[in-house]
């Protein structure tokens, strides 16, 4: 018998806990040549804002000696190109499609959310991209204040009934009191974590090798943040988590589900081996079988603590 990978975040179903992480897997058809999608949990697409954003100066990728820094500063084709070029595509797999948007104010969030709330098409939740480092205007100030982070999630809880999920940053004091206002607000559930802020310098040159100067820490390297960060929340809300950071096999998904993520999304092994999340899928379906768990989703948040 086959274990059975379903899990609930809040409200929205999914076949298993494998999604794949904003702005790694492009809108989904960059990847469709590699496996089928609809083996997915779910497809996270790339930021979406009100007007179409050039992003960030190059370079905008720089290697470290452990993860990978980026300053894509929220390039993405707009809202309207989004759903006329790039939704339509993802109709025809049978996951999860998880539109996550962003803006420079609570107008502009709303005003992206207003739009594809008038699609016909499917939308099956969003994600609300609190978090992003790299950008000037808004992107981590909407998580890294409470009460803004409170307010900016009251409002677009007002546009749709469609699952919120509140992206959050890891550079903040207290991740557990954003999470407890988006919560407050209404979200459905977060998800954590973004990148961390970080930096690399050419010795020779003196010169920065991001455009932007700073950039967002991603990969293995950030797996040990995010895990920790995930456990503050844990204690901190009731709503389900859905972790990131550094994920990149199906040992790294059961890590997270059992600290308290209800699922889990993979981002930057996605750059390495195109087709590694439908892998890690597989994996985690043989493990189950393997060792007979029926259920994936009985492992979550059963870390062992004595105190
Ligand atoms: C090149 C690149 C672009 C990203 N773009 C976005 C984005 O548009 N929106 C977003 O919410 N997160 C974005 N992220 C953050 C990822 O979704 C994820 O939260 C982060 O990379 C940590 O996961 P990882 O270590 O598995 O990559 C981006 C990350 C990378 C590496």
């Amino acid at each position: 018998m086959s274990a059975d990978l379903q899990v609930a975040v809040g409200p929205l179903a999914l076949k298993n806990p494998v999604l794949v992480a904003s702005g790694t897997f492009g809108y989904g058809e960059e990847f469709a040549p590699y496996f089928d999608l609809s083996i997915l949990g779910g497809v996270v697409t790339k930021t979406i804002t009100l007007e179409p954003r050039a992003g960030n100066p190059p370079p905008r990728i720089a290697e470290t000696t452990a993860g990978m820094l980026n300053s894509i500063g929220l390039a993405n084709v707009g809202v309207e190109a989004f759903i006329r070029d790039k939704l339509p595509f993802l109709q025809q797999f049978s996951t999860a499609i998880i539109v996550n948007v962003a803006g420079r104010s609570a107008e502009e969030f709303q005003a992206v959310l207003r739009r594809l709330e008038e699609s016909e098409l499917r939308i099956d939740a969003y994600e609300l991209n609190y978090s992003c480092p790299n950008v000037k205007e808004g992107g981590m100030a909407f998580s890294a204040n409470p009460h803004v982070a409170h307010a900016v999630t009251s409002t677009l809880r007002k546009v749709t009934t469609r699952p919120l999920i509140a992206k959050l940053t890891p550079n903040v004091t207290n991740i557990a009191e954003i999470a407890r206002a988006v919560a407050e607000a209404g979200a459905d559930a977060v998800s954590a974590i973004n990148t961390l802020l970080g930096m690399a310098v050419d010795y020779r040159t003196r010169r920065p090798k991001l455009g932007s100067i700073v950039g967002g820490l991603s990969g293995p390297a950030i797996k040990p943040v995010a895990l920790a960060k995930v456990w503050e929340i844990k204690k901190a809300v009731d709503i389900p988590i859905i972790g990131i950071g550094g994920i990149q096999s199906y040992e790294d998904v059961l890590e997270f589900m059992i600290v308290g993520a209800s699922a889990v999304q993979v981002g930057t092994a996605n750059f390495v081996v195109p087709d590694c999340a439908a892998r890690i899928v597989r994996d985690l379906e043989k493990y189950c079988d393997q060792e007979g768990i029926s259920r994936v989703a009985d492992l979550i948040g059963t870390l062992q603590v004595s105190t």
